[in-house]
């Protein structure tokens, strides 16, 4: 890791094309990592792998994923020929959960505590080795959670004291239509589920395709307040 200056970082970085972010990103960090979802953000590993072949990429394989996005994660591993390391839940608390509460509680009581459980404690636990992670927010993907979203970021629900987490999000500022732009213009490999009406694709029984004219988060926790749109991965973007 290099010295840096979170502020002065931010304004160098403000509205800078993504592929420049994850360069400088680069630059600064040696421990850092992209943390892909298995949808459009696919187009940070197609730039970060240009500038370094080695970058590690890691996955939160909730066990609740598409089948269609595991062939994709697999596909993206075999065309770039990278690792990419999946995150699973701990065992036991995952257990006990689902004894307690069957596999479909979130339809009841929210979505919070099965993705603690599936998401945000094993990412809590990888995050803990490193100094800094990448990853595909958009502004434009909610206007209630991401709209004050910059390109580099002090993790405020990953850091604590002793060791601050720097957050990149490159798209930040890129609208959905520059990502597919880019998707189409350097054939980039998607996930097959693009084709069928899924814009934004988190865990199968959490995901629906969206309806003509309907936001692209409108399909994630439909049952849900568009404000509660967060699964703690991102928490930082509630507290603003
Ligand atoms: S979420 O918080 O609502 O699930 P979203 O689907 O918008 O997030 O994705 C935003 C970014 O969060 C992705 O580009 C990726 O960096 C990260 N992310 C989301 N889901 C995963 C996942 N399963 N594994 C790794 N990273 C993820
Ligand atoms: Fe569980 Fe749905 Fe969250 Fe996936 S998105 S971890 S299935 S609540």
């Amino acid at each position: 890791m290099t010295s840096f200056d979170i502020k002065q970082l931010q304004t160098e970085l403000q509205q800078k094309n993504p592929r420049r972010i994850i360069k400088t990103a680069l630059e600064h960090f040696d421990n850092i990592a992209i943390s892909f979802s298995g949808a459009e953000d696919v187009v940070l590993i197609d730039m970060a792998v240009q500038i370094d072949k080695d970058i590690q990429v890691f996955c939160l394989d909730t066990g609740r994923l598409h089948p269609e996005t595991y062939r994709f994660i697999e596909k993206v591993r075999q065309h770039y020929n990278i690792e990419i390391e999946l995150l699973t839940p701990d065992r036991e608390r995952l257990d006990v959960f689902v004894k307690e509460k069957g596999l479909f509680s979130f339809y009841q009581d929210g979505h919070q505590q099965c993705c603690g459980i599936r998401k945000v404690e094993p990412l809590q636990r990888h995050l803990a080795h490193l100094d800094a992670w990448i990853t595909g927010q958009r502004k434009d993907q909610s206007l209630d959670t991401r709209q004050d979203l910059p390109e580099v970021q002090i993790d405020s629900a990953f850091s604590i004291p002793e060791h601050p987490l720097v957050k990149f999000n490159p798209l930040s500022h890129w609208n959905s239509a520059q990502v597919w732009d880019y998707i189409e213009a350097y054939q980039v490999p998607y996930n097959e589920l693009h084709e069928r009406g899924f814009i934004s694709i988190g865990c199968e029984p959490c995901t629906r395709p969206v309806r003509p004219n309907e936001h692209e988060r409108a399909g994630r926790w439909w049952w849900e307040s568009s404000n509660k749109k967060e699964c703690g991965l991102h928490a930082g973007n509630l507290t603003k």
